[in-house]
């Protein structure tokens, strides 16, 4: 069970997260035409009164433009404001998983994105650990990335999802934690939710954003993070030869954080990742708001307990 917080956001105010209901004939739900963002937010370790949200412009910015890809005008100012209201109504005590979702809420048939009603809310829930940060076992997923030219990649497009969902439950069903996807070029892209980092010989190696991947908030803060730490970083198209023989293999993302990669079907990783523990350190200590040269990437809000 999930321990959703007790308030959304839903039609322009906070309603208890139970009376946040749509229809049965909503139109996104039938054509997969939302889009939503994934944010993290913590309690702040030196202020019981606030709470930390991480790179909050950036996920603002990227499910505006999500919106914007599905033709629908959703504003920055609006989400975030929403946010913060609804952040301060619901006075988390855990660190919390955010779900921003903008849809078209029109009821009735005809996939469409033009003359049509669309809707916004906001809900949460308590989220530890999504996967293992001991790592885990990946299968190269038998269902490739979409295209870009199929699908807007850039955006996180609900409807996207089902190849995601797919491609983790052929994971699990054998036995497997996570799916590796290639593209159709043949080349890996990412995981089912989550970017992938190889380390080669002291290099920092990831598919660039002209690879069918999501351009992940987690991924340009760790390129820029090991940037900063005078690591080299290369992005380029990656091959499913080099995971078998790469130093550290792991993967980034809001709900994952750094999560190293123990196993790609049969072959082992190698267990020690110096590379990979330095970022996720390194990416610890900027959500908690306890590096100064970071500090702009975390929005302090006063939750008024
Ligand atoms: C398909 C996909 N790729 C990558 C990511 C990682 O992106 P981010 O670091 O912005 O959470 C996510 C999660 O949002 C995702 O859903």
């Amino acid at each position: 069970m999930h321990d959703f917080l007790p308030y959304a956001w839903f039609k322009g105010e906070c309603v208890p997260f139970e009376e946040a209901k749509i229809s049965i004939a909503t139109h996104a739900l039938h054509y997969g035409t939302g889009a939503f963002g994934g944010m993290r937010a913590i309690p702040d370790p030196e202020n019981n009164n606030s709470f930390l949200l991480f790179r909050v412009d950036k996920h603002v910015k990227r499910l505006c433009q999500s919106a914007k890809l599905l033709l629908t005008d959703l504003d920055e100012g609006y989400v975030l404001d929403s946010l913060k209201t609804w952040l301060k109504a619901n006075k988390p005590q855990k660190p919390i998983y955010i779900r921003p979702f903008v849809y078209t809420s029109d009821l009735g048939i005809a996939p469409r994105l033009h003359n049509i009603e669309t809707d916004f809310f906001i809900y949460g829930l308590e989220l530890g650990d999504y996967l293992s940060p001991e790592g885990v076992t990946c299968r190269i997923s038998s269902w490739k990335r979409q295209e870009d030219s199929s699908l807007p990649l850039r955006g996180k497009i609900s409807g996207a999802y089902i190849t995601s969902s797919l491609a983790k439950t052929e994971a699990v069903n054998s036995g497997f934690d996570e799916a590796l996807l290639m593209n159709s070029r043949g080349k890996i892209s990412e995981a089912s939710g989550m970017n992938l980092f190889i380390v080669r010989d002291g290099d920092l190696i990831t598919p660039g954003v002209d690879h069918d991947i999501l351009e992940g908030i987690t991924r340009a803060s760790v390129i820029e993070i090991a940037k900063y730490l005078n690591i080299n970083v290369i992005e380029r198209p990656v091959d499913k030869t080099e995971l078998f023989i790469a130093d550290e293999v792991f993967l980034t993302g809001t709900a994952a954080k750094i999560t190293p990669i123990k196993q790609i079907e049969c072959t082992e990783i190698k267990k020690n990742m110096p590379l990979m523990n330095l970022l996720r350190e390194n990416l610890l200590l900027i959500t908690e708001n306890k590096s100064k040269d970071f500090a702009h990437w975390i929005t302090s809000i006063s939750i008024d307990r």
